[in-house]
């Protein structure tokens, strides 16, 4: 029996994925597993039955990942379950700056009340009037699920579209349309592009990316967009830069004290994943994760542990390890394993910066006394035993 618990309304379509031995609990505290949209997990205290916590989204700035990892809890997000209706809200968004249609639609309920509303809207439309995206240059930093998908549906709304990210994936890079132009560096989009949209996770190297310098090198009636996370984006220079006219527009999906009311700013509640769409793939993808690691002890993507997936363990019996990356783990490992005379079938163990897992399946039962010995291998941080 495992028992689960939803911080926020988690898509039933995805819930439904969880078979008769999946419990909800009203305590987050008695968990085995999370599931959690955007709910602050900062300052929660983690119960110790806990082992996962999937976020449905691709942000994990919520969650505090460190301390998972060092209590053995293994954290999943679900990368590209949203990313098309991410990319459609950052179209729209683009469509949005370029024409007022905003302030069309306003002034249309403005005068609802007026008989001879048709003929006062052509006298009125050219004051929001605008310019069209085809022939306008785009810049994409971040070239990952979403930013893919927005540099290719650019390229077919006919933009010049220039991508930069130095640490694309092959998936991307293979998913990217070859009409995008590869920027050489971010200075680049900076300077050559009309607009400017940023699609890269929320980490101490990318907070505040946009700040002063960079918009002095960009150029005069830009549009900067940002559907990733608030904190990339430094708000007393994207408001300056709003108030000259430099950034003619900043279109964002953040809404913040600084920025609401500014002149300029096109502001959305963060409503780019909430379409049906979204909440149903990421709901899916969460359960998935989660199941496939309570249930075999896999791990596919995870943010604070390695990839590891040994399918399913079959006849074998199934030990599962959480572990600091330091060296000698494995000796360790086998040692109690060979004292208590167990066969290893398979075995697999990967790293992700200071922290790795280690999976060992064994032909034979397993003593109880195997996970007292592991735990007790300085740097062991988990381990389970799954039957
Ligand atoms: C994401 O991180 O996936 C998006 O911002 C949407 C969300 O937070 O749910």
């Amino acid at each position: 029996m495992y028992k689960y618990y939803c911080y926020n309304a988690i898509s039933d379509v995805g819930l439904g994925n969880l078979t008769y031995d999946y419990v909800p609990v009203s305590d987050a505290k008695d968990a085995d597993g999370i599931l959690v949209r955007s709910a602050g997990l900062h300052d929660m205290e983690f119960g110790k039955n806990l082992k996962v916590i999937a976020r449905a989204g691709a942000g994990v700035n919520n969650i505090p990942l460190d301390r998972c990892a060092e209590e053995g809890i293994v954290v999943f997000n679900t990368p590209g379950a949203n990313a098309n209706g991410v990319k459609e809200l950052v179209i729209a968004g683009m469509l949005l700056a370029s024409r007022d249609i905003v302030g069309g639609i306003n002034w249309v309920q403005e005068n609802e009340e007026d008989g001879n509303i048709a003929k006062e809207a052509e006298k009125a439309k050219k004051k929001f009037a605008g310019c069209e995206l085809e022939g306008k240059k785009l810049g994409v930093i971040g070239l990952g699920a979403i930013g893919v998908l927005v540099a290719n549906a650019a390229t077919n709304l006919g933009m010049d579209v220039y991508g930069y990210d130095p640490y694309v994936s092959v998936d991307s890079a293979w998913k990217l349309s070859r009409s995008v132009r590869h920027a050489r560096s971010v200075d680049e989009i900076y300077s050559e592009c009309d607009y400017i949209t940023i699609h890269v996770p929320a980490l101490d190297s990318t907070k505040g990316m946009i700040d002063a310098n960079a918009v002095g090198l960009m150029k005069q009636g830009v549009v900067v967009l940002n559907f990733a996370r608030d904190i990339l984006v430094n708000s007393e220079a994207i408001v300056d830069a709003l108030v000259s006219g430099k950034v003619k527009h900043y279109v964002t999906d953040f809404p913040t004290p600084e920025i609401a009311g500014v002149k300029g700013a096109i502001v959305i509640p963060h409503l780019g994943a909430s379409t049906e769409e979204a909440e149903d793939n990421c709901a899916k993808m969460a359960v998935k994760e989660m199941r496939n690691y309570l249930e075999y002890g896999n791990i596919k993507n995870s943010v604070n542990y390695p990839n590891c997936d040994m399918g399913h363990p079959g006849e074998n019996k199934r030990i599962t390890i959480l572990h600091q990356n330091i060296p000698n783990m494995i000796g360790q490992f086998s040692n109690v394993l060979s004292k208590d005379n167990m066969n290893i079938a398979d075995m697999t163990n990967k790293s992700k910066g200071g922290y790795a897992y280690t999976m060992i399946d064994v032909d034979s039962d397993i003593p109880k006394t195997v996970t007292n010995d592991l735990l007790g291998i300085k740097g062991v941080l988990r381990v389970r035993i799954l039957n």
